[in-house]
């Protein structure tokens, strides 16, 4: 991994010239650095959209349904936390967090920044509960292999799906149809996240069927919310079921494919980088340019070889990898003081898969901060200068980028370093100077589509406060710490 950088190849040279060079009138610099990049995008194939599959449209009204239900509390255990808690449409589909708090908040509508638990909640230590950052529900259908950042949701091809209910390598026979769905029945199964701590007499098909008993007010959930016929109506609508009853429509399996639609239908692509992939080579200013060159270009040609990783339209090629980024938080339960977290390890019990984490999208990354699995990195410079020299990062990793209050960092430097010391580390181990990490910023940021960057835009996916519908007032209506309507 050590091999010096080389400045022999001509793409690096063209790069580099344009660099020097800060007269951006001078075409043949840009059509270099285009030709170059024509040729990039051609020799992998590159479309620009990372959405291959078919998608629900939002006005769908399996997509509708879907997005009251990913906005009700009623899902969470106590009533106090929902899907949107952690993935609103303008927190860049996640929480703007460095680590999320579901249930026990001491405001529960209140999302984002300012969010902290209740003092009297479970296990309070006045910093987050969730040990993992919250990930985008932006182009969800674009994951073709797996979700969660350990992948524990995953497509085992034709035979189906496996989840943490069904053993490493076998198929979930309640997974459902696709993998948004059966990732939407495990949120409610997490205490920290919506279960809530008092539930935890039920397992994890007991807590699914209890709450869809809840929405539709039969068996042992019946009773807790007033008005059943709401949901009733809805599900009776969208199955075209005008006299089914509550039993057989109101279901977990069909609750958790309503929910995934609503994500399947959160389609966010049109970037500016697509416009360039289609031919408009005006989309992306010169200093993108170079930031992709470097970006696409291997160690050999003087780039960073991002793409070895973060590959094809999606930018990523859904694998594992141990990049030793910053642990922070409560951890997953691993390592002598359970504060640290194995990763992909947790799955497959392979050595080689420890501390190693799935490869994130950069489609929309400017938007869905912080960064890392932990959330350890408030700014996409400080990301790419750790993947250049990780340990130099470590050591000197600065705890003041993270805004959110009382994060648990005091095991960090033990932690992580396990990581970096571990047979399976990797890291790009590249010097590039402050001006080409702006380069890949730059660049990154043509990656956001415009349209999760403009609330109105994104309205369609936002559950309208005021039209609050719900008579058991389990609506979240998201607010920032401002009281200011999301
Ligand atoms: C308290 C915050 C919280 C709540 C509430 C929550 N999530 Fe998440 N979500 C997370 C975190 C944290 C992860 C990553 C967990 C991991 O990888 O181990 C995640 C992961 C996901 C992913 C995987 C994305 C990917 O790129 O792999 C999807 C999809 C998702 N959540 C959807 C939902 C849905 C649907 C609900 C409601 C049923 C929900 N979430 C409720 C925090 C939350
Ligand atoms: C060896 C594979 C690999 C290479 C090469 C690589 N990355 Fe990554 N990248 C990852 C993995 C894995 C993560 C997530 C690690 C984690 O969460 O612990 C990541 C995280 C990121 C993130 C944070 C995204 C998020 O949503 O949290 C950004 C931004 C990023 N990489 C950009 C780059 C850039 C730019 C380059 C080139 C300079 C690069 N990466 C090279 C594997 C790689």
């Amino acid at each position: 991994m050590i091999e010096p950088k080389h400045f022999n190849v001509p793409i690096l040279l063209l790069a580099l010239s344009s660099l020097v060079s800060c007269n951006n009138s001078n075409s043949n610099i840009t059509s270099t650095s285009d030709a170059q990049l024509k040729q990039v995008i051609a020799s992998r194939g590159l479309t620009g959209n990372p959405i291959t599959t078919n998608t629900p449209s939002i006005s769908s009204k399996e997509a509708q349904l879907g997005m009251e239900l990913f906005y009700s509390k009623s899902l969470g255990g106590d009533r106090d936390s929902a899907c949107v808690t952690c993935h609103h449409p303008t927190l860049g589909g996640g929480d703007n967090l460095t680590l999320p708090i579901g249930t026990e908040a001491e405001t529960p509508d209140l999302l984002g920044p300012g969010r902290v638990q209740l003092q009297s909640g479970t296990n309070y230590d006045a910093g987050p509960t969730v040990p993992r950052n919250a990930p985008t529900t932006f182009n969800l259908a674009a994951w073709k292999k797996a979700l969660f950042h350990d992948g524990r949701v995953e497509s085992l091809g034709a035979s189906g799906i496996r989840t943490p209910d069904s053993a490493f390598g076998t198929v979930d026979a309640k997974g459902g149809e696709n993998l948004a769905q059966a990732q939407a029945r495990f949120p409610v199964t997490s205490p920290e996240e919506m279960k809530a701590f008092n539930n935890n007499d039920k397992d994890n098909q007991q807590m699914r069927d209890f709450l869809a008993q809840r929405l539709g007010g039969y068996g042992a959930g019946a009773g807790v919310l007033q008005d059943t016929d709401f949901w009733l109506n809805k599900f009776r609508t969208v199955f075209n079921s005008p006299s089914g009853s509550a039993s057989e429509l109101i279901t977990e399996q069909n609750i958790s494919f309503l929910i995934g639609e609503f994500e399947r239908s959160q389609v966010f692509v049109d970037t500016p980088w697509k416009s360039y992939v289609d031919g408009d080579t005006t989309a992306i200013s010169e200093d993108a340019k170079k930031g992709a060159l470097l970006f696409f270009s291997t160690k050999e040609d003087g780039g960073a070889n991002c793409s070895s990783c973060h590959s094809g339209d999606f930018f990523t090629d859904e694998a594992y990898h141990n990049l030793a980024m910053p642990q922070i938080g409560r951890g997953k339960g691993d390592g002598n003081d359970g504060s640290n977290d194995f990763g992909r390890f947790r799955e497959t019990k392979q050595e080689s898969d420890k501390f190693a984490f799935r490869t994130p999208t950069l489609t929309n990354v400017e938007v869905t901060g912080p960064w890392t699995h932990a959330g350890s990195y408030t700014s996409l410079s400080n990301v790419i200068k750790h993947h250049l020299d990780p340990q130099s990062a470590i050591d000197n990793y600065d705890i003041n980028q993270l805004t959110q209050q009382g994060i648990q960092t005091g095991n960090m430097q033990a932690n992580t370093q396990l990581a970096i010391d571990s047979a399976n580390f990797e890291s790009i181990d590249t010097t590039l100077t402050d001006t080409q990490v702006g380069y890949l910023v730059t660049f990154l940021k043509t990656l956001t589509d415009p349209c999760v960057k403009d609330r109105q835009c994104l309205s369609s996916w936002i559950l309208d406060p005021e039209v609050n519908n719900d008579p058991n007032g389990d609506q979240l209506n998201a607010v920032d710490i401002n009281n200011t309507t999301l």
